[in-house]
């Protein structure tokens, strides 16, 4: 099993996402968790860029121990000396100082030559080899970079003293086969390359930094520049989640030191501390990345997990795969929930929740186990002698609330219509006519006491409505739960009538 090296840069590349900036307490609480975590080495900022980041490398380097600990520098003597005096007291450094390589950089962003930029980057890694024994040079821009003259670069800063060579794909521009094909080249090309480790630092403008450090990984490169949760520069950097587990997934003859089992605890801690949310698909650590909404995938994964899913989540620290209750759900999706909360349902008492369940879950999106609750509460499994079949309430400014109810009383169908002062006691009293008319109970109840519970969520969550009847000197209570208020009401109030009945 060859190692990979996992070069984390969430707290210098990831860290350079507009609006996401760390105070140092922050970045030595992600550096803590990256060590834990099992990286290799850690870039812990740019120093001569801020004293705020020249601080922040100061005190992770004090505060953490295994990893190397990274500085980012220009090829420029200035920030090498910053470099260092930050490095200070990393008990393992590296200096990571580099330039542009493509012509596009040389040209028109260091208005230069070829013959200069190549001098500029060796005397840059001399400079770095006289503090720190690592350095590592960035070819930025390598991506675009002519080949053979990325090649000459390579091979000359490797003379000069660098340790580890990184080939960035700074804009995110190349196909995994390009890409790999100039790691490959420069595998072929260039001659002291066994002398240096080769970097993949891979952006994703076309959402192919993955697939880019995974090819360049084939093609020989040991050392995977990555960030949690993919954050970074523009569209983002490598992610370190979707490589290692590439890796283990596969099975593949390299792997990491990294201890999968940490990695969705250090994605929700950068997640939370950069204030940046991940997205709901994100491969591994996205919300939705083990969650099953479809019937048809819930039924198989509920038969064996491996039917849907490639990875565990107990692998990556997530507790569990989570079915997700909507309208698109099927009975086994529900009775596993069911199950989970201590209901056993014979199948035709599955058959009536999930008939309701249905229902619910039309209007409303999310069920959580409250609904589940509350639809068990409500559906009942005995044959019920009083039934809603319909209402329908007129009611409004200025209008006086009407309300039409159409019930089953016994099997026969019966209607009625009621005014009332709002729009509860309009169906209230319709259903009241329905009782007198049909002869059900001699007499109506009294209504002692009608509870409405607030909404506890959002604005379709349900309404639960309790209510207390006194018939012939004993208490009946009612329940009834809906998403519209006035039905809930009504069903509370039908539920304690079937009670006396
Ligand atoms: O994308 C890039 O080229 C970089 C370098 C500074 C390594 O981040
Ligand atoms: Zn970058």
């Amino acid at each position: 099993m060859q190692k990979i090296h996992i070069f984390d840069t969430t707290l210098r590349d990831g860290e350079q996402v507009p609006g996401c900036q760390l105070n140092t307490v922050e970045k030595i609480e992600i550096a803590k968790a990256l060590e834990q975590l099992g990286v290799d080495v850690i870039e812990a900022g740019f120093p001569i860029s801020s004293p705020g980041d020249f601080q922040s490398v100061i005190e992770i380097s004090k505060a953490v121990k295994n990893p190397i600990i990274c500085a980012l520098t220009r090829a420029v003597k200035g920030d090498i000396d910053s470099a260092v005096a930050s490095l200070e007291f990393a008990k393992r450094k590296r200096i990571h100082t580099g330039i542009g390589a493509s012509d596009m950089h040389i040209k028109y962003k260091f208005k230069s030559t070829r013959e200069d930029i190549l001098k500029r980057a060796i005397e840059a890694v001399k400079y770095s080899k006289k503090f720190v024994e690592d350095v590592e040079f960035y070819a930025e821009d390598a991506g675009r970079a002519d080949l053979a003259y990325l090649a000459q670069m390579i091979e000359a800063v490797i003379v000069a003293g660098a340790t580890v060579v990184n080939i960035p794909d700074t804009t995110g521009y190349n196909l995994p086969h390009i890409y790999g094909e100039k790691i490959k080249y420069l595998k072929e090309h260039v001659s002291n390359i066994d002398k240096a480790i080769i970097s993949v630092h891979c952006h994703n403008d076309l959402g192919l930094a993955t697939a880019n450090a995974m090819a360049g990984v084939s093609a020989g490169a040991r050392q995977i520049e990555v960030t949690i949760n993919g954050i970074g520069e523009r569209a983002g950097n490598t992610s370190l989640e979707e490589v290692v587990m590439i890796m283990r997934t596969h099975k593949l003859a390299y792997d990491t030191n990294i201890n999968a089992k940490k990695i969705f605890p250090t994605s929700r801690l950068v997640s939370k501390l950069m204030n940046m949310p991940v997205q709901a698909n994100k491969a591994i650590v996205g919300k939705n990345a083990f969650a099953h909404s479809s019937g048809i995938h819930q039924d198989g994964v509920l038969k064996m997990r491996e039917n849907y899913e490639i990875i565990n989540p107990h692998d990556v620290g997530i507790a569990s795969s989570e079915i997700v209750l909507s309208a698109r759900s099927g009975r086994a999706a529900l009775n596993h929930h069911l199950e989970r909360l201590g209901y056993r349902l014979k199948p035709n008492q599955l058959k009536k929740v999930y008939a309701s369940f249905l229902t619910l879950a039309d209007s409303k999106k999310d069920i959580n186990d409250e609904d589940l609750h509350m639809l068990m509460g409500k559906t009942s499994l005995v044959e019920k002698k009083l039934k809603i079949n319909l209402l329908e309430v007129v009611c409004g400014f200025p209008l006086k609330p009407m309300a039409t109810v159409t019930m089953l009383v016994n099997g026969e169908e019966y209607t009625a219509v009621s005014n009332g002062n709002g729009p509860v006691d309009a169906s209230c009293g319709a259903v009241n006519k329905i009782i007198k008319e049909s002869k059900v109970l001699k007499t109506l109840p009294v209504l002692k006491e009608f509870l409405i519970q607030a909404v506890t969520r959002g604005h379709d969550d349900i309404s639960k409505v309790h209510v207390q009847l006194e018939y012939k000197n004993s208490v009946f209570y009612g329940y009834g739960s809906d998403t519209d208020i006035v039905v809930a009401s009504v069903q509370a109030y039908v539920d304690g009538l079937q009670k006396i009945v």
